[in-house]
């Protein structure tokens, strides 16, 4: 396996109390490959077992069962600090009586890097990270942005093989935020070091990693590039997680009709049906007369006829938000709202029909009882 590359196998994390009585298992059994270079982005809600697993790579957490491997190395009994990993945290985790130029040379000089070295490596990477006017300032005079550089530069001047991030901006405001996340793209370009990134944040998962590995419960629900996850949900968490607004996600049943396969939606007043056409067709049939999920993007409902798209469907607008080259519009459904996001300067109002045709290309369809995606 080469240098940089992360193999988890059959990984298992039961915290323990101080009796050592098992109180809390974070991670069940997960498995993941991490290619070297690659930027793999951890997401999931709060509590899903992100930070735990990172830090039982960074060797910080003891690992219950199961393996994890840097290149060809088992790292199970290793110290942290023989691993070949830097960790940048959230909440930086400066020393605030040591100056800049100090917290971001402190672990060259624990490795007892000679002098020279460290001047040069610290100099060069703060320049890049244009930290160089303010070496000599203490973290206290820094704003946040700039802390979360130290933080950063720290981690770059130990040169390690892979790169650890624990949600490490989400103590900045949105601009920086925004700021940062192309600063640790650009900087996953230049060294092409193998890179693990916790984030709660969908759209930062999305917009950084090569692959993101979606996590529930301390569960993978699925490893895939970006543009996968969006298109081929492989189950109904996955498809409520990515994208914003999320997936509509519509509970019904699929009814056999003169005019072919629908799907029907459950609810007392105003049921949505859908025509099941073309390649849904051969997906429905194993399920006429049995219940299901009909998932479909925001996007992927319009007010224009397009090739592919269903028969059209007249749906009133609940509520409309503008947001001037498109409007995300609540349409009333029978079990509440279907969002679609329009294309164009548009003024809708409340109680308005529109006639609405969805692509049925980017129609997802999945189970209910097992969640998993019909295909
Ligand atoms: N020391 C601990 N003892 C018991 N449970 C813990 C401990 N640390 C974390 N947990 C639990 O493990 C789960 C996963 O935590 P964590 O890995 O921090 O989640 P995430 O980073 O995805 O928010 C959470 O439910 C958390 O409460
Ligand atoms: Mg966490």
């Amino acid at each position: 396996m080469s240098q940089g590359a992360v193999e988890i196998k059959d990984l298992v994390k039961t915290y323990v109390d101080d009796r050592g009585r098992p109180t809390f298992t974070a991670v069940k059994k997960i498995n993941l490959h991490i290619d070297n270079g690659e930027f793999m982005v951890l997401v999931g809600p709060s509590g899903c077992g992100k930070t735990t697993t990172l830090r039982m790579v960074a060797g910080l957490e003891k690992i219950t069962s199961g393996t994890i491997a840097i290149g060809d190395r088992v790292v199970n009994d290793l110290e942290p600090k023989d691993r070949g990993i830097a960790m940048v945290f959230q909440n930086y985790a400066l020393y605030p009586h040591m100056t800049i130029f100090n917290n971001m040379a402190f672990g060259l000089q624990l490795a007892k890097k000679k002098k020279d070295f460290i001047s040069e490596i610290v100099g060069r990477t703060a320049k890049a990270l244009g930290l160089d006017k303010m070496l000599d300032r203490k973290p206290q005079a820094l704003s946040g942005g700039q802390r979360q550089r130290v933080a950063l530069g720290r981690a770059i001047v130990r040169n390690p093989i892979v790169f650890l991030f624990d949600e490490p901006l989400s103590n900045l405001d949105a601009k920086m935020r925004v700021q940062m996340r192309s600063e640790i793209s650009r900087l996953h370009a230049e060294l092409g070091s193998t890179m693990i990134y916790v984030t709660h944040d969908q759209v930062e998962a999305m917009t950084m990693g090569d692959r993101i590995c979606v996590m529930r419960d301390g569960l993978i629900m699925q490893v895939a590039d970006p543009l996968t996850l969006y298109r081929q949900p492989q189950n109904l968490f996955v498809a409520g997680f990515i994208g914003s607004p999320p997936m509509n996600l519509l509970k019904g049943k699929v009814e056999q009709r003169p005019g072919g396969l629908f799907f029907c939606e459950k609810a007392e007043n105003n049921a949505l049906s859908f025509p099941l056409e073309g390649r849904l067709q051969p997906l429905a049939s194993k399920y006429v007369g049995k219940e299901v999920v009909f998932g479909i993007r925001p996007e992927h409902i319009s007010n224009e006829p397009k090739a592919g798209s269903s028969t059209p469907v007249t749906l009133n607008v609940d509520i409309a938000e503008p947001m001037g080259s498109e409007s995300l519009v609540y349409l009333k459904a029978g079990s509440g709202n279907v969002i679609a996001r329009i294309q164009g300067e548009h003024v809708f109002h409340m109680g308005e029909p529109v006639a609405v045709q969805l692509d049925l290309d980017k129609v997802s369809l999945f189970d209910p009882e097992t969640e998993e995606v019909i295909s």
